[in-house]
């Protein structure tokens, strides 16, 4: 079992496969993208199946793939295919923006995926074009068809933005009317690249306020350990509504979660910088134990939330530029 100095139980590991993207999210990098990492700075599979392996012998138990886009990085399914194997890791998951991920369901199904987190901020495809510098709404659309087609559950994370997609909020949740599907909108945070700082407008009050004015009978379900959403379902309704309060970060004291970006680095919080970089460690020849040991020490300095993390960070160049270099 890992826990950090607070008595937190360090359980579900989220892991970055890549910074690359298909799309350019405004919330998320510039119009033109990020300086791409060199390919020899990224972990390798073989590198990546070892780091979580030697986690799920630590104590844990759900892992998470992120980017960047996933998809994007060359033969992602045969590493997914490996690590579900681990012995040990009890769920699977991965975050997507589902351009690239209607054809693979079938496989993803196969080997064991439960459920999967879809990145869709409107339903209209002139604001997706806007918000997304892409096209591809038809291809999201029918990823979430086809994951519900073959049971896998999805949610939909949803970025709240003043001048994107408010108007997509009311339709958004009136998807959970007839989709099992649980719709979460996320406050928006600074992780942007640089482009813009973030009005904190539409913060989990006022997103919650606005959806009960259209909702007057929306009800408050019991959120889950760990959850960072807050939940609601309309009476009637298929799916859930949940509200992610990513700026306020009034969910960290529960927080069970470390993350690894593409390069390796392991960071304790989203808002902290990272500490310890497992990838040159492996490629300096460590063995697990000198591993698992420097893993633990980082993990005791766990900050209590949030703005602890960010606070320790101050003075320091900030280090945590785009979701895509981080890991969404
Ligand atoms: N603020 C809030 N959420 C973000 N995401 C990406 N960038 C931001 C941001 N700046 C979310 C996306 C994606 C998930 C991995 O992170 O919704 O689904
Ligand atoms: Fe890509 Fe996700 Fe960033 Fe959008 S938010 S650019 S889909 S990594």
């Amino acid at each position: 079992m890992i826990t950090d100095s607070y008595g937190r139980i360090i359980n579900y590991l989220r892991l970055a496969v890549t910074d690359r993207c298909n799309l350019r999210c405004t919330y998320c990098m510039p119009q033109d993208g990020l300086d791409w990492l060199p390919r020899k700075e990224l972990m390798t599979y073989e590198e990546m199946l070892r780091i979580c392996s030697l986690f799920v012998k630590m104590g844990v138990e759900k892992i998470r793939i992120t980017g960047g886009e996933p998809f994007i990085r060359k033969d992602l399914m045969v590493f997914l295919e490996h690590l579900s194997a681990t012995s040990g890791l009890k769920e699977l998951t991965l975050t997507t923006n589902g351009l690239l991920t209607a054809p693979l369901v079938p496989e993803l199904k196969r080997i064991g995926i439960q459920s999967v987190n879809l990145s869709l901020d409107t339903l209209d495809e002139q604001r997706f074009r806007k918000i997304s510098r892409r096209d591809g709404l038809g291809q999201v659309i029918k990823t979430l068809e086809t994951l519900l087609a073959f049971g896998i559950a999805v949610k939909i994370n949803t970025v709240v933005m003043e001048d994107h997609n408010i108007e997509d909020i009311i339709p958004l949740v009136q998807l959970t009317k007839t989709q099992p599907v649980s719709v979460r909108f996320i406050e928006e945070m600074p992780f942007n690249g640089g482009t813009h700082t973030i009005s904190l407008k539409w913060d989990h009050q006022h997103i919650l306020q606005f959806i009960r004015e259209h909702f007057p009978d929306i009800q408050k379900t019991p959120d889950t350990p760990h959850a960072t959403s807050s939940n609601y379902h309309i009476p009637g309704y298929e799916g859930n509504i949940g509200i992610i309060a990513a700026y306020s970060r009034s969910f960290c004291g529960s927080c069970n979660r470390i993350r690894i970006t593409p390069t390796g680095i392991v960071r304790t919080c989203l808002y902290d910088a990272g500490k310890l970089n497992v990838k040159d460690l492996l490629r300096k020849g460590s063995t697990d134990e000198d591993l698992e040991i420097m893993i633990r020490a980082v993990l005791l300095k766990k900050p209590a939330d949030g703005w602890d993390a960010q606070r320790l960070l101050s003075g320091q160049k900030s280090a945590h530029q785009s979701m895509a270099t981080i890991g969404g």
